[in-house]
């Protein structure tokens, strides 16, 4: 299989986040010949407004997101579910990107992680995701799907590297599954 590049995108801020844990995991599960690379930040994008767009044009930021995302073989998400859907910032990301011409997201694999101190591991905002991602033509891979509840339990406290073999496992089975799923969409890959 050809190199592929796939990009992660975490769609929480806080420093100690575990959905940011996971994301930095992904590099150590991933199959041969996949290269995770982070996003660029999202966090200097202000609050979608049409205006802004209409005036002064898309903030600087938001091409440099949308470009790595055009560039990339793939996109994973690793998301916290807030209030049962997509967290305010990451939405408003993808609300930025998604007005630009040449939709970064059109026709880009798309793969979905969650996790949650509490035991569904964010199940809800993964279903709220593969919403908007059908809106903008993205192909969301189906299975497996990978839930990381009670994620206090399954992080290092100190180093924050993920230790719960398990999901270790399920994690690679999906990358796994992406790498595939990728391959079939783009057969040259
Ligand atoms: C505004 C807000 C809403 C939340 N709503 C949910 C929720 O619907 N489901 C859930 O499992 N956890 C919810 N939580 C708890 C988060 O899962 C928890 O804070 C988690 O650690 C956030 O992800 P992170 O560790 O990657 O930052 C919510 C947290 C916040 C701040």
């Amino acid at each position: 299989m050809a190199n592929l590049n796939v990009l992660t995108i975490c769609g929480s801020l806080r420093k100690g986040s575990y959905n940011a844990m996971v994301q930095r995991a992904l590099p150590s599960l991933a199959p041969d010949g996949m290269t995770l690379t982070p996003a660029p930040a999202f966090t200097e994008f202000p609050l979608y407004n049409a205006d802004i767009q209409n005036s002064t044009g898309f903030p600087a930021p938001v091409n440099t997101l949308a470009d790595a995302i055009r560039g990339a073989d793939g996109v994973i998400f690793c998301t916290p579910e807030y209030n049962f859907g997509i967290p305010g910032g990451l939405k408003n990301a993808i609300d930025w990107v998604s007005r630009l011409p040449n939709q970064p997201f059109a026709g880009k694999p798309v793969a979905l992680l969650s996790a949650s101190p509490g035991p569904l591991g964010g199940g809800r905002v993964q279903y709220d995701m593969r919403r908007s991602m059908v809106f903008l033509d993205a192909f969301s891979l189906n299975k497996p799907e990978v839930f990381i509840g009670n994620a206090a339990s399954k992080f290092d406290e100190k180093t924050g590297e993920l230790k719960d073999e398990t999901t270790r496992g399920f994690i690679k089975q999906q990358l796994a599954a992406f790498a595939a799923f990728i391959a079939k969409l783009a057969p040259k890959k």
